[in-house]
């Protein structure tokens, strides 16, 4: 099974080029299942029900959040009706909207989407680890779904790498997000989950992590916030991470990066394009 996963998508231009892009992305690679990561589509803050609307129309199966999923107040309301929706699953108990839910994938396959947040030089939230292991209720992998995959929301490179070891062999894939910035360790780990510290970001990159970069330099500079964050609206790069998975196992069998469009270096899955 195919699946693909798309980066925090930053504001107008990472939108817009994902919803240009994702139906021919869809079709060109044969895909079963997307997963985009909705947090900063809005302005680079939170999400709109017409943004999730659009995506969904535009070819994504699933939106994942993270920490800004309620920068637009009316997400604490639309999340309990837009099903594809996720928020962090580790938010207190009572928290509007779901962090894990079971899809069906094109090829039939039942996929179940985990969004996490970390606590490493974040907001304090419930343990994820704990969280994410009550989820998986010490059942195999192909117990629970045929594919589980869990998009984990942080800061540290190390509490990622923690999180793909604690759940190395329970599930298919694991993906950081939050830096939106992309690492060059993708890969499969000892027990068969397709594993990246973060996929980077669907955003303009002539700018400070897809915001213009001339407030938040000066916040460095001068400790004095000026004004809001404003995206950057250069030619996005799409940057996602592609997952082949296997039919029995629910395991990753390839894993390789996406990037298309803007500043950075384009690539495919070499196993997608041949
Ligand atoms: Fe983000
Ligand atoms: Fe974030």
């Amino acid at each position: 099974m195919r699946l693909l996963f798309l980066g925090d998508l930053v504001g107008r231009s990472g939108r817009r080029a994902v919803i240009e892009q994702l139906p021919i992305l869809r079709d060109r690679y044969s895909l079963d299942f997307v997963i985009v990561n909705g947090e900063n589509a809005a302005g680079g803050f939170g999400i709109t029900e017409e943004i999730c609307d659009e995506l969904i129309q535009a070819g994504a199966d699933v939106i994942t959040t993270g920490n800004h999923v309620w920068d637009q107040r009316q997400a604490l309301v639309f999340i309990d009706r837009q099903e594809r929706l996720l928020r962090p699953l580790n938010f207190p108990e009572g928290t509007p909207g779901r962090g894990a839910a079971m899809f069906k994938a094109a090829n039939g396959a039942e996929v179940l989407v985990m969004n996490a947040m970390g606590r490493v030089f974040m907001n304090e939230m419930d343990c994820p680890f704990r969280t994410v292991d009550r989820e998986l209720s010490n059942r195999n992998l192909r117990d629970i779904a045929d594919v589980i995959f869990v998009d984990f929301h942080a800061e540290a490179t190390s509490e990622k790498q923690a999180m793909g070891y604690f759940l190395d062999g329970r599930a298919s894939c694991i993906v950081g997000t939050h830096t939106h910035t992309p690492t060059a360790d993708y890969r499969i780990l000892e027990n068969g989950t397709g594993y990246i510290s973060d996929v980077g970001m669907c955003g303009d990159y002539n700018s400070i992590l897809g915001m213009d970069k001339v407030e938040p330099l000066q916040r460095f500079l001068s400790r004095i916030p000026s004004e809001r964050f404003q995206p950057s609206l250069g030619v996005a790069t799409i940057c996602g991470i592609g997952f082949e998975i296997d039919d029995t196992s629910g395991l990753t069998t390839k894993i390789g990066p996406v990037r298309l469009g803007g500043l950075l270096t384009p690539t495919e899955p070499d196993f997608w394009v041949s």
